[in-house]
């Protein structure tokens, strides 16, 4: 059966390293038999460029008739200056919010060839390979009702609503328990039960679903201890899922545990598990065009869409160990280079892929 992923290179690094990503699946592709064919789509930047707005009706349509999307990186300071409503960032957020992408995997995964880059001690995030769900669409960041009102007393006072429904809750959790039943089988519910009510609603619905998944381990732990933990022990983690605001604090914080942006894929889910993958990065313009940007994370977040959309685990494993492989053989872009390593381009880590990959 054929599987459709479309492409979208976006601006600035994001050329750059989609070529890279595309040659490994490429040869991916082929060498597991996986019939995928490929579409291309504008987007951001240069969408801009071309069609004068940053999310032509042409690629959200492409975006709903795909299996998966693959995409780099958008924006640049060219587009800085243009009107707020027609800005890169408005295309990505357009199709975030079309495809109603609510699920947001982002992995901490610090490969032990890179463990100075982090600023805990290599005994204590060595091998982590932790997993943060995320939810995107709905909590305190869309909750109504929102704004700043005056009261009687003339004060002004600022308000956000937080609030999950049943099927918000339970489709995100339904998300992380098969992430957990892919990878180690741990799952922890991360929540503030004992002061937010709209947690205690989530904890309860949470624990409910547990035994449909019987092979996972599910456990419960408040935001603020997690944040402690996550900094203090984090390979005790597996999978984490969380609400927006939470999944945004504490995502941020695991990612810098492996130090190094340029290593960093994700992936953002609908409910019938099409995704949007893509590095956490962005156009890095300072470095664009310049062969030094890292393709690792793009490369990353195709072997998560392989893992996640296109129901192909073998061959995201087999990604996974090729990238293992031209670490271990010292190849480093300048965002990881350290003394004694291989300087590569981008291009030149692309061919170390290939190699690993055909060997
Ligand atoms: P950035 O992630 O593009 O760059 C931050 C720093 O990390 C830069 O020094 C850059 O050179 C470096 N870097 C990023 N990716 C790298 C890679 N693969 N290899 C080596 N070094 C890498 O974030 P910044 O500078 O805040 O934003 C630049 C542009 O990207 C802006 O227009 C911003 O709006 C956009 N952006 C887009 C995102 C997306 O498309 N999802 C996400 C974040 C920012
Ligand atoms: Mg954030």
């Amino acid at each position: 059966m054929s599987k459709k992923v479309l492409l979208i290179a976006g601006d600035g690094i994001g050329p750059e390293i989609s070529v890279e990503a595309k040659r490994v699946l490429d040869i991916i592709n082929q060498q597991f038999d996986l019939g995928i064919e490929y579409d291309e789509a504008l987007l951001g930047g240069a969408a801009i460029d071309a069609t004068g707005v940053p999310l032509p009706d042409e690629t959200l349509a492409k975006a709903k008739a795909c299996d998966a999307i693959l995409f780099g990186a958008i924006g640049g300071p060219k587009w800085d200056n243009i009107d707020r409503d027609i800005r890169p960032e408005k295309g990505l957020l357009g199709l975030r919010s079309g495809l109603e992408l609510f699920g947001n995997l982002r992995p901490a995964i610090l490969y032990p060839q890179l463990a100075d880059a982090s600023s805990l001690k290599p005994e204590v995030v060595s091998g982590l390979d932790i997993l943060i769900v995320r939810e995107l669409t709905g909590g305190i960041y869309f909750g109504e009702p929102r704004g700043i009102r005056t009261l009687e007393n003339g004060e002004r006072e600022g308000y956000n609503t937080y609030k999950y429904n049943e099927t918000e809750i339970r489709r995100i959790a339904k998300v992380a328990f098969e992430a957990a039943k892919k990878r180690g089988g741990k799952l922890c519910s991360v929540d503030k039960a004992n002061v937010l009510e709209a947690t205690v609603l989530w904890r309860e619905i949470v624990q409910d679903m547990a035994k449909d998944y019987p092979e996972v381990e599910l456990s419960h732990m408040y935001v603020d201890n997690a944040a402690m933990q996550l900094v203090r022990a984090p390979k005790q983690f597996d999978v984490i899922v969380t609400g927006n605001l939470f999944g945004d604090i504490l995502s941020d914080a695991a990612a810098m545990l492996t130090g190094s942006i340029g290593m960093l894929p994700s992936a953002s889910l609908d409910k019938n598990g099409r995704g949007m993958y893509e590095p956490c990065h962005g156009s890095a313009p300072d470095i664009a065009g310049q062969g030094k940007a890292n393709p690792l994370a793009m490369v990353l977040s195709a072997a998560m869409m392989l893992r996640y959309s296109l129901n192909a685990t073998a061959a995201a494993d087999a990604i996974e160990v090729a990238v293992g492989k031209v670490l271990d053989q010292g190849y480093r872009t300048p965002d990881i280079h350290t003394e004694g390593m291989k300087l590569v381009s981008t291009s030149e880590m692309g061919d170390a892929l290939v190699a690993a990959l055909t060997e």
